[in-house]
């Protein structure tokens, strides 16, 4: 039997994203452990859920850890503590630190709002990205699911699916549809590192 998936998250608010895996995780459909989540963010959605679903959960921000290569390295020993396999940003606003990344390289993905490199970058987060994408008059957008490395939005694409933009559309009513979307991709690319169709590097 191969050694179950143990995953690692990131988030900063709602948490939609973690809850859609720990759902996945839990009906059977994803064999996978979700092994610890990591907020920046106190008051956190997210927060709430894991310890709702009895998830270990951790309040890691520059308030625990004021100077940013302290918080770097508690990430880091969190992450490896809970022997977290692959680390999961969904909807995290912060940048990783340059000892995760090195440590994690090659086993942290990012879920995102739009088809990459489309609306991406500093900024372009939340309800910005659909308000972006419906004054370009766009007539499709859709998630990208892609590695991470030291750039917001920036590694190389994994999965993306397309959402068709309606004429009637908000940028609510885009977000939500596109939000459907960027669940079943996540769920989907987990499920592809579970079967080894998705190889991660071997762990440092
Ligand atoms: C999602 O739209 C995700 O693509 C982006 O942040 C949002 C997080 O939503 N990175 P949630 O917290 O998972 O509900």
């Amino acid at each position: 039997m191969t050694k179950i998936l143990n995953l690692g998250f990131l988030a900063s608010h709602r948490g939609s994203n973690l809850q859609a895996v720990i759902d996945a995780c839990n009906s059977g459909r994803l064999r996978a452990n979700p092994a610890v989540l990591i907020t920046n963010n106190r008051d956190s959605g997210a927060l709430d859920r894991a310890h709702r679903e009895g998830i270990p959960a951790h309040h890691l921000s520059t308030r625990t850890h004021p100077d940013p290569d302290a918080l770097d390295r508690e990430i880091l020993r969190t992450l490896v503590r809970y022997q977290v396999h692959l680390v999961v940003l969904a909807g995290y606003m912060k940048k990783l630190g340059p000892k995760t990344l090195g440590h994690y390289t090659g086993r942290i993905i990012n879920v995102h709002p739009s088809l990459l490199p489309k609306f991406a970058g500093q900024g372009m987060f939340g309800m910005h990205v659909h308000e972006a994408v419906l004054a370009a008059h766009d007539q499709e957008t859709g998630a990208t699911v892609h590695w991470v490395d030291a750039e917001y939005d920036h590694g190389a694409i994994i999965a993306q699916c397309r959402v068709p933009v309606n004429d009637s559309d908000t940028p609510a009513a885009l977000a939500a549809r596109v939000l459907e979307q960027e669940h079943r991709l996540l769920v989907e690319t987990l499920a592809r590192v579970t079967t080894g169709e998705l190889r991660l590097p071997s762990a440092r």
